[in-house]
């Protein structure tokens, strides 16, 4: 059995809460601080604040008992062998990571510093960022011997986080010192050796006593740039698939085909070849940014990242031209639109391309009439409701006399509308399929005009505009 360690995690957003629960799931003991007392307040009083699906179990389990919430870090540090820093890093001006909240947590850390502690690095930070924590500490008058700067990036997805954060696909510890190594190491232990697994109540996932995860050792550095080069690179995958699938509409093809047909070879793999309308989220796009400065900086010619933005930036772009070629002007249309989040089965909009989509359609001059089953209350402080932007109650309402469907958000029950009722909700059957969640034929057979992303259009053989770029007549 391995030993609980007494961790303080420091910010209680995404990543700094799932960590906090989870590590109190894997047996340790922790202070999670952040220096929002609101915030404080209702985690103590049991409110999750985000969508987050195991959390609010985990949390009502924990809460005031194996985790406490405070706004106390200099308690929180005396208290604690290992200090996780989870507090945001947002994007500057510049693309770079904005570091000065992790800086002025270093800064708290270390004045309150009393015996070895092992600070870590949690947010997504770029390289050098473990060397300058070092730097602001000892500047603050702690001794070398007394603390380490440990890289322990996360891949943490919203939505299943804290499934992630329990069944990794791998551990990363960047750690130059043994000393700080071996905390990092009994931290994970109840992962690593399989302890976890055999409990009972347990969350679910992938890795099982048989199966544990593996965790790996590599310096500082080489941690810091796993993390940025990880989000790159499915970052550039789809951006891959979203131009592959731009070369599918104009031959023709069927990009969903050419998916399976590239996934299948097991050196690329079936995973993060879904087209769409651009990735977005608090991650991919602040990343890819942030490593493309990083580059930059250090001399070196990174332009494929410069790419990878660029296609996805067009990818919404090329989207609205869809809606337009479908609809002809925008102009004074009704569109109903399912989906607001940046992904399904989350509640957060940041960076969300149907939140863009949105925007650009109303400044087009259309009225959206828009429905998403967790993100609407954030969305309506992005976009306030107007005379022509209405927050639906329910997806029957957004479709009501609507002149066209958009679906821009890959929610479960958006791949399951009952396709007979909503022919009869739309003022027009045409729907514009963001997200491939139907299959043409489907659609067709059911009276639909469907456009989707790199396959053919199809319409019903009555439909008159079916001639117009893009279009295909299927016989329905
Ligand atoms: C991502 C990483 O997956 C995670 O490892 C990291 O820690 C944080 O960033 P997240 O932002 O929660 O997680 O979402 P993810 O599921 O990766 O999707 C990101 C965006 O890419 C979404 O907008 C999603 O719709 C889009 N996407 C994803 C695609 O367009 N196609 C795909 O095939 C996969």
């Amino acid at each position: 059995m391995s030993q609980p360690v007494q961790i303080a995690v420091v910010g209680s957003g995404y990543v700094g809460l799932v960590a906090a629960v989870c590590f109190a799931e894997m047996g340790h003991n922790v202070v999670c601080v952040d220096n929002d007392e609101r915030k404080v307040a209702a985690l103590r009083g049991g409110d999750t604040l985000i969508h987050e699906n195991h959390l609010p179990e985990l949390l009502e389990r924990y809460r005031n008992r194996r985790v406490q919430f405070t706004t106390d870090l200099a308690e929180a540090t005396r208290t604690s062998d290992a200090i996780f820093i989870a507090v945001g890093t947002p994007q500057s001006e510049t693309g770079d990571a904005d570091l000065s909240y992790v800086e002025a947590v270093a800064s708290e850390i270390a004045r309150s510093i009393n015996g070895y502690k092992v600070i870590v690095e949690k947010s997504t930070v770029p390289v050098y960022t473990n060397e300058w924590i070092r730097r602001v500490i000892e500047r603050n008058g702690v001794r070398r011997e007394d603390f380490d700067v440990v890289s322990n990036p996360e891949f943490l997805r919203e939505g299943t986080a804290v499934e992630d954060f329990l069944h990794p696909d791998r551990i990363v510890v960047g750690a130059d010192s043994d000393r700080a190594s071996a905390v990092l190491n009994a931290v994970y232990a109840p992962l690593t050796s399989g302890s976890y697994y055999e409990q009972k109540d347990i969350v679910p996932g992938c890795c099982s006593v048989q199966a544990p995860p593996a965790l790996l050792n590599t310096s500082t550095k080489s941690a810091e740039i796993i993390k940025h080069a990880s989000n790159a690179f499915l970052a550039l995958k789809i951006s891959f698939i979203n131009a592959v699938s731009n070369l599918c509409e104009a031959a023709d093809a069927n990009v969903e085909q050419v998916a399976r047909g590239i996934g299948l070879d097991s050196r690329i793999g079936p995973k993060f070849l879904r087209p769409g309308i651009g990735y977005g989220g608090s991650c991919f796009p602040k990343d890819v940014a942030a490593f493309r400065s990083v580059a930059e900086q250090m001399g070196v010619d990174f332009n494929l990242l410069s790419e990878v933005e660029k296609i996805n930036v067009n990818q919404k772009k090329r989207f609205l031209s869809k809606v337009r070629s479908a609809l002809w002007t925008l102009r004074g249309k009704k569109l109903a639109v399912l989906g607001l989040a940046f992904k399904g089965d989350t509640d957060d909009i940041r960076e969300s391309p149907a939140i863009d989509l949105v925007e650009m359609l109303l400044a087009e001059g259309s009225s959206v009439v828009a429905y998403d089953p967790a993100a609407m209350k954030r969305a309506e402080e992005e976009i306030p409701a107007s005379d022509r932007m209405r927050y639906a109650e329910s997806i029957e309402d957004a479709a009501r006399d609507a002149d066209a469907l958009l679906i821009l958000t890959d929610w479960a029950d958006f791949a399951k509308l009952d396709l007979q009722k909503l022919h009869t909700t739309l003022r027009y059957p045409i729907v514009i399929d963001g997200r491939n969640l139907y299959d043409p034929q489907q659609m067709v057979a059911h009276g639909f005009t469907y456009l989707s992303i790199g396959r053919p259009t199809v319409t019903p053989s009555r439909e008159t505009h079916n001639a117009l770029p893009g279009a295909v007549t299927v016989g329905a």
